[in-house]
């Protein structure tokens, strides 16, 4: 699995930084490194709804503070089938 994490201009000032350091924390935290690739990405076009993230090759967006109840969800639910 691959998610990005949009680092255009939006996505920065609505807290893009925060958004991948929590995503790296789950990601080590779950021990899934070998299992989910984490990279920034430029911007997704839906700047409004910002952060953007893609996953594989849905986008959306979320809020710093979803991103755990996110992780749950679509990583690890995913993953754990
Ligand atoms: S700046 Fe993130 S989607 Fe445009």
């Amino acid at each position: 699995m691959v998610i990005q994490v949009c680092i255009g201009s939006a996505c920065h000032l609505k807290g893009s930084y925060e958004v991948i350091q929590t995503l790296k924390g789950l990601i080590i935290t779950h021990g899934l490194e070998k299992k989910v690739t984490l990279q920034s990405s430029f911007c997704l076009g839906i700047c409004g709804k910002s952060v953007s993230i893609k996953v594989d090759d849905q986008v959306l967006s979320l809020k710093p503070d979803e991103v755990v109840d996110f992780f749950e969800k679509n990583v690890l639910e995913v993953i754990n089938g």
